[in-house]
């Protein structure tokens, strides 16, 4: 009997279509729900706190600035990774980052953890013209940085922004945010930022036997 109605739709190529588009969302939807869901779920690793205002107006220098393009800040959970940068990175590290900077890209080396391995000076040196100390290197300089002055007045709307996305700035904070960036530069603000990655967020998390990073097959 139920037959019929097959052949019903199978002879009229419009219910066709549109029953077929309902039934491939229903799919859809029961596999990308969860996910959302899930990723509402992860909350902030201990002592991850949200950005510094100069930390913040350097992270969005290292996006305008498509730093991102060359490198990426996601160590991966594998053997020769995690001895070269450190322990692989976690979603909850991550939370704060609005958009995520984790990338597959590399041109230059990961920096999720390169907050402490070098100096202020050496960043700096380095980012006003990185072949001063890497002579072979290919990455551009970025001497203008240090001469662009901050606006504090729009770091603020900018923290309220993230405010409204759930970071946990207080009236305070960004009532403070002007005076914190008063008289820095963009330059200051991009070493601020890249002298935190992987220490003002770094995870507390004690990595047990089943999530120890994968073995490279015994060589060390
Ligand atoms: C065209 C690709 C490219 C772009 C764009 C680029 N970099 Fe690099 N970066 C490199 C390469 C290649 C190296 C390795 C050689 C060197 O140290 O200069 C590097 C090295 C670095 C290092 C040192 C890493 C280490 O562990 O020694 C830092 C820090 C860095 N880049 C920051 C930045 C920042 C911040 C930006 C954006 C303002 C940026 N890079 C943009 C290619 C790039």
């Amino acid at each position: 009997m139920a037959y019929r109605h097959f052949e019903f739709i199978e002879k009229h190529v419009w219910t066709l279509g549109i029953l077929t588009a309902i039934m491939v969302s229903l799919g859809g939807l029961a596999e990308i729900t969860p996910l959302f869901m899930e990723a509402n779920k992860v909350q902030p690793a201990e002592g991850v706190k949200p950005y510094s205002p100069l930390r913040l107006v350097g992270r969005d220098v290292y996006v305008r600035e498509g730093c991102y393009l060359c490198h990426s800040q996601m160590i991966r959970a594998l053997r020769f990774e995690t001895q070269r940068y450190g322990h692989y990175s976690t979603a909850s590290e991550s939370v704060y980052d609005r958009p995520f900077q984790w990338g597959s890209k590399r041109t230059g080396p990961d920096l999720a953890r390169i907050g402490g391995k070098y100096s202020d000076e050496w960043q700096l040196v380095h980012l006003m013209n990185p072949r001063q100390v890497q002579p072979e290197s290919n990455m551009p300089g970025y001497p203008w940085l240090a001469k662009a002055s901050i606006d504090g007045t729009d770091l603020q709307a900018r923290m309220r922004v993230l405010r409204k996305l759930g970071d946990p700035y207080s009236d305070a904070d960004i009532a403070a945010a002007p005076e914190a960036v008063k008289g820095k530069t963009e330059m200051d603000a991009l070493i601020a930022y890249l002298q935190g990655l992987g220490i003002d967020n770094e995870p507390q998390v004690k990595t047990t036997a089943s999530e120890a990073p994968a073995s490279d097959g015994g060589a060390r």
